[in-house]
């Protein structure tokens, strides 16, 4: 048995992957809601169709819809090897979009977002798959992959600043970054004494996350300390990065998070 997992109908929301022999890889607040109306704090939300207030700055609720929606259940099975297969669809008419969303939940996570434009006019998305991870205190992770790797700080105190990650990131402070990047990032967390690997495909847009205590105080559906338990690396497509589909044409988003003890 490869461990437990749970998902919801609302958001397509994947909300636990307990690999057996690790702690819970990803983070749920204690305060999160299940209700209509409100995306849950923690899992994998899928960020679909604008990341934020979108490309126009405007845009609401924030992140898009998608996470905010219930999607329809397509099949639900145990593979061969024992992991367990779980598919999602979703439809919109405004922009006219089909999204597809395969989450295979095994000793790794493979999720995997197709979205095809069934519309007559092309149509430009954002998208994000906002991974939220658990680690065992953020002031003591270190992330790798991103070195060199240029970004936009959406938390530097003048407003909007491009910066050039030197060496690994690490969260001394409110981290809210829009990193173009297509590499993968490892987690590293010593209280834990684990790494985390996220890798992804179709993927131009990393954005790494951590609310730090203000903020953190600031969300209602979030505790005040939690913010020192998670991390949110997140792969998409977003900004610059947005896609453009011509009718009939699809694009596909796939992450792929792997866990093992820090030694591996
Ligand atoms: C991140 C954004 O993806 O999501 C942050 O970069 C944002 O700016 C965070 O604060 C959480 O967003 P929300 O809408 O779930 O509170």
């Amino acid at each position: 048995m490869w461990g437990t997992g749970a998902i919801y109908d609302h958001g397509a929301q994947l909300v636990e992957w307990t690999p057996a022999g690790h702690p819970g890889v990803l983070f749920l607040s204690r305060h999160a809601r299940f209700e209509p109306g409100s995306a849950i704090r923690g899992g994998v939300p899928i960020v679909l169709p604008w990341f934020g207030a979108g490309l126009s700055g405007d845009r609401t609720p924030a992140h898009g819809f998608a996470r905010l929606s219930t999607w329809q259940l397509v099949a639900e099975h145990a593979d061969a090897g024992g992991d367990a297969e779980v598919a999602y669809t979703l439809s919109s008419d405004e922009p006219r979009l089909r999204a597809d969303y395969r989450v295979i939940l095994g000793r790794d996570l493979r999720v995997r977002l197709t979205v095809e434009n069934t519309g007559d006019e092309s149509v430009r998305f954002e998208e994000a798959l906002h991974t939220y991870l658990a680690v065992g205190d953020a002031t003591r992770i270190n992330l790798t992959g991103l070195d060199g790797a240029e970004y936009l700080d959406q938390a530097a105190p003048g407003g909007l600043v491009r910066a050039r990650q030197q060496g690994d990131v690490s969260i001394t402070s409110e981290v809210d970054r829009i990193y173009d990047s297509t590499a993968a990032v490892t987690i590293v967390d010593p209280s834990l004494q684990r790494t985390i690997e996220v890798s992804k495909r179709g993927s131009a847009s990393t954005i790494v996350w951590n609310p730090w205590r203000e903020k953190a105080a600031a969300l209602a559906d979030f505790g005040d300390d939690e913010w020192r338990r998670m991390v949110c690396v997140e792969s998409g497509n977003v900004r610059d990065a947005a896609v453009t589909l011509v009718p009939g044409q699809r694009h596909t988003l796939e992450v792929l998070i792997s866990v093992c003890a820090t030694v591996c």
